[in-house]
């Protein structure tokens, strides 16, 4: 499987959270797709409809990925697209009230926290336990009033799996919504949103070996038939009229405008490789080996919680981060430094960044012994 990725001859990529390498049978259908363009729902020649059932083949795709029904599943640019459309759309009122967690990527964190103050409601943030969600304190949090919960499915720091299902079950109670960011959790775990028991799921395909550009935001049928467009224009439309438009039934509704027609190919392809190439018992061994080599690293500090898989970060005592990874780079390592857009999160651990390793599924114990010889090295040179 690692013939699909000529570029893993050149580097060990341990940056894969960030964004996955693209296997070549999808970089083929991309090829192909380019090479006979036209656009979606409106002409009726023949390659018009041909892509028109190739983009609607992929939604039949997408739907039955994550469990869910192919109305329920509206196309977006990707994860940061889909949450903005969920948290602009819901209706919300000086009274509601939502829940984030300290855990998120800014993606599930500003856009809530900037709605909250756009409706003037209130926002209350899940504290962080053990580089994990503080189930006690979410608890007590949605006991006191959950009009909506924000949360993510597997953490891109940490890799700290959330309990979703209990979670929602708590907010259900409380009649509020449950929005997952599942940017990160559709890679590495399966993934039904009807079992989930939520209401809105985002993710973008280029986490997935996908291209990037699209990505898919579940919105259960019920919730999504009552809520108003994202965006105006073509497309999106029943009738127009010099003084009235009425607007399509989702997920047209919310799919203003020419879409990412080739990606959706793309991310089709991306899906039926993943599926037919991913094994999370292969990962969550490499997983352990990673964490058990990491520490045994001197002056190392590693952020993981009991339900991690995928990706873990760390510090190395006395050595600044952005140095380490200039060092691996050298070597033609690629890891992640920086604060991986999650700045709350960093703020109630104690430190400004980390250094973050994460896991494809082309990913090996070789990779591994690659970095840990690179880090020692790193440690010896720059402490
Ligand atoms: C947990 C999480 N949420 C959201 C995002 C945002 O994804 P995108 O930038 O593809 O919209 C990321 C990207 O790193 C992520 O890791």
């Amino acid at each position: 499987m690692r013939e699909e990725f000529p570029i893993l001859h050149e580097i060990v990529y341990l940056d894969s959270a960030a964004t996955t390498q693209k296997p070549t049978s999808v970089i083929k259908s991309i090829e192909q797709a380019y090479k006979r363009s036209a656009n979606v729902h409106r002409s009726a020649h023949r390659l018009a409809r041909e892509n028109t059932a190739s983009f609607e083949d992929a939604r039949n795709t997408v739907a039955s990925f994550i469990g869910c029904n192919r109305e329920e599943v509206v196309f977006t640019s990707g994860t940061t697209h889909g949450i903005n459309l969920i948290a602009q759309t819901i209706p919300l009122t000086p009274k509601s009230i939502i829940i984030c967690s300290e855990l998120e990527h800014h993606a599930n964190f500003v856009i809530w926290q900037q709605r909250a103050k756009q409706v003037g409601c209130t926002i209350k943030y899940i504290r962080v336990k053990n580089n994990g969600l503080d189930y006690e304190h979410a608890k007590e949090l949605i006991s006191q009033g959950c009009s909506v919960l924000a949360i993510t499915h597997l953490s891109n720091v940490t890799g700290a799996v959330t309990d979703v299902t209990l979670l929602s079950s708590l907010v259900k109670k409380q009649g509020g919504l449950v929005i997952v960011d599942g940017a990160q959790a559709v890679a590495h775990l399966p993934v039904n949103v009807h079992d989930l028991g939520i209401d809105a799921y985002a993710f973008g395909a280029h986490k997935l070996y996908g291209p990037t550009g699209i990505g898919a935001l579940f919105i259960r049928s019920s919730l999504a038939k009552t809520l108003p467009p994202f965006l105006y224009g073509g497309e999106m439309i029943e009738h127009v009229s010099v003084t009235e438009t009425t607007f399509a039934q989702p997920p047209s509704r919310f799919e203003a405008g020419t879409p990412a027609i080739v990606q959706s190919i793309g991310f089709k392809a991306a899906i039926d490789w993943f599926t037919k190439n991913y094994s999370h018992s292969r990962e969550q061994e490499i997983y352990a080996y990673v964490k058990k080599m990491l520490s045994t690293l001197p002056k190392i500090r590693i952020f993981t919680h009991p339900t991690s898989i995928a990706c873990l970060s760390f510090v190395i005592e006395g050595v600044h981060v952005d140095d380490i990874c200039a060092f691996l780079d050298s070597q033609n390592i690629a890891i992640r430094s920086g604060h991986h857009c999650t700045q709350p999160l960093h703020t109630s651990l104690g430190i400004p960044s980390s250094l973050r390793v994460s896991l494809g599924i082309y990913s090996t114990k070789e990779d591994i012994d690659a970095c840990f010889l690179a880090l020692q090295e790193a440690i010896q040179v720059l402490s």
